[in-house]
């Protein structure tokens, strides 16, 4: 699935530059066409003889070759790439790329290059927690790099383990998955609830929240984008995935006729179910068949009466094979609240997200979650546009 493939892999200045021999030599296995760009400092940890024999081309490192004169176009590489990787970079050239201080080869290829860009962290965990290594990582993350790290989130306040390398294998490993296009959620059926719901208290009034449906269909997107089956279910939101992204697109207005559509769609067919809707708790207990004239009533006090909880009605019928995924939003931290609402509801994972945090949460673009899975495993995540959250929640729970 290689074969043909062009990738640029760039070497930077770190004890685990040896690594990149294997991560050149697994591609070379597989049939891709490699080429090597090392920045000065990566020649005192690694002979580019070694990296040439492998790849079996020259490897490049300085704009002008003192050897036969050569001019080497600084942006030709990045031109050829299908993937451009940086495995190990260091916090010298992780900065450099965030900035585009572009002072040498790799840094002109990769701001040269239209590949997507995988970046592979290598330094000192002190190095890689400090607050500036962190903000160049998000800053490279939010323009589309993928950064591969053992470190979830790579989170400085979360780290565990060292600032190491992610090992050869696994990059390689996401690499060729991302390059292949191999869609691997082919023939899974994945119900997705999104947007607000909203209870009426009259005609003309209701009772809602802000729930504008991004996040609801950055996943139906992520989950399509994967090859799934998408079953959308959404509340009156302002965002809603295309006709062409989901097999199934059915609108409600109230938690009932969520619950009741749901319900209809949730069979033994049904390989996963995401409840990301913000479902109102409760509703109007009679709601006024004719508009309220503000001349009627000086007061009026409204009877609310608790809605059914939809989550937790289709955890309690799920089979063992079922996948079952809510949604935690939270005025505070909210870590012990989502864990409760995840045994409650017998949910396989919950995401939790803060509307304490700036970014996260209802109707902006972008979000900042942890995802929490039922055996115990946590994953912090940066924050990120909705868009790669949701690929992000898809990667890490399907
Ligand atoms: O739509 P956006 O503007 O992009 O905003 C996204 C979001 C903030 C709405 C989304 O990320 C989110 O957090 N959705 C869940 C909001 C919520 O209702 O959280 P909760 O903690 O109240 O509910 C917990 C879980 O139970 C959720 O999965 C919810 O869908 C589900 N639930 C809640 C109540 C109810 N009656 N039935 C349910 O199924």
């Amino acid at each position: 699935m290689m074969q043909g493939k062009h990738i640029v892999i760039g070497i930077t200045g770190s004890i685990a530059a040896y690594k990149a021999a294997t991560l050149v030599r697994l591609f070379v296995k597989a049939g891709a066409e490699v080429r090597v760009i090392m920045t000065p400092a990566a020649k005192e940890f690694i002979s580019p003889l070694t990296l040439a024999t492998l790849s079996q081309a020259p490897v490049i490192s300085e704009f002008f070759d003192k050897a036969d004169g050569q001019w080497h176009s600084h942006v030709d590489l990045g031109l050829w790439a299908d993937a451009f990787i940086i495995a190990p970079a260091s916090a010298s050239t992780i900065a450099k790329c965030s900035y585009g201080v572009a002072d040498n080869m790799l840094i002109t290829s990769y701001l040269s290059t239209r590949a997507k860009v995988y970046i592979a962290p290598a330094m000192d965990l002190d190095m890689f927690a400090h607050p500036t290594t962190q903000e160049n990582l998000q800053r490279l993350q939010e323009r589309g790099c993928i950064i591969i790290s053992p470190q979830e989130g790579f989170l400085a306040s979360k780290l565990i383990g060292k600032g190491r390398m992610e090992e050869p294998e696994e990059i390689f490993r996401r690499v060729s998955e991302s390059l292949s296009g191999e869609k691997r959620l082919l023939g899974k059926r994945v119900i997705v609830t999104s947007g607000p719901t909203h209870e009426k208290i009259d005609p003309v009034r209701f009772v809602g929240n802000y729930s504008s449906g991004k996040m609801g269909t950055a996943l139906a997107q992520a989950l399509h984008e994967e090859g799934a089956e998408v079953i959308f279910i959404t509340g009156p939101a302002s965002v809603m995935p295309s006709d062409k992204e989901v097999s199934q697109l059915i609108k409600v207005t109230s938690a009932l006729e969520m619950e009741a559509a749901v319900r209809s769609c949730f069979d033994a067919e049904t390989d996963a179910t995401i409840f990301c809707a913000a479902v109102a708790d409760y509703r109007v207990a009679s709601p006024e068949g004719d508009k309220v004239k503000r001349e009627r009533k000086e007061v009026w006090n409204l009877e609310l009466i608790a809605n059914p909880d939809i989550a937790a009605g289709i955890g309690a019928i799920k089979q063992s094979h079922q996948k079952m995924i809510g949604f935690a939003l939270e005025t505070e931290e909210g870590t012990s609240y989502a864990l409760d609402k995840m045994k409650r509801k017998n949910l396989d994972a919950i995401i939790l997200n803060s509307m304490a945090h700036e970014g996260a949460g209802f109707g902006v673009d972008t979000n900042k979650v942890s995802v929490l899975e039922a055996d115990g495993k946590r994953h912090d995540l940066p924050l990120m546009s909705k868009t790669d959250v949701a690929k992000e929640i898809v990667r890490i729970l399907f």
